[in-house]
């Protein structure tokens, strides 16, 4: 088990956006979501919670296939050569439209319809 700790918390304190992977029947799925509600929702070590709008597809992926990637990377952090760090997340996902967590969101983003959980496995730095 990988955590969200040091440079690739920083990352995540400073990404934009975040891009997420889904496998479907036809091939990935790519959706995106925004660094600052991924951080008001807060960045635990071993769990990433985003607020699901629509999110439909990603939805059916996910039902037969849990995996999931993201992409966060900001040019503000430090690489390992220069200015700019990524990482891609690897884990599990479910999304959820009842319980606390789903409350939790409802309540930070009146138009979400649920929360997408996603439970880091793994992270490797890009650059
Ligand atoms: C920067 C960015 C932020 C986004 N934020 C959200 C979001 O918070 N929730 C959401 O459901 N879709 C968000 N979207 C839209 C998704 O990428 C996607 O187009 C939409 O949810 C449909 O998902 P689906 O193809 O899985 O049905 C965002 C897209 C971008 C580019």
């Amino acid at each position: 088990m990988a955590r969200i700790e040091g440079n690739c918390l920083e990352v995540c304190e400073a990404a934009e956006f975040v891009a997420i992977v889904t496998h479907g029947d036809d091939g990935p799925h790519v959706v995106g979501n925004w660094g600052d509600y991924m951080r008001k929702l807060g960045i635990e070590a071993d769990t990433i919670v985003l607020p699901v709008g629509i999110y439909r597809k990603t939805e059916e992926n996910l039902r037969k296939n849990g995996r999931i990637q993201l992409l966060v990377a900001s040019r503000k952090v430090q690489g390992t050569r220069s200015p700019g760090q990524g990482y891609l997340i690897t884990g599990s996902a479910k999304i959820v439209s009842t319980g606390e967590v789903a409350d939790t969101v409802k309540a930070a983003f009146p138009w979400a319809r649920g929360a997408l959980v996603i439970t880091v496995e793994d992270i490797q730095a890009q650059l």
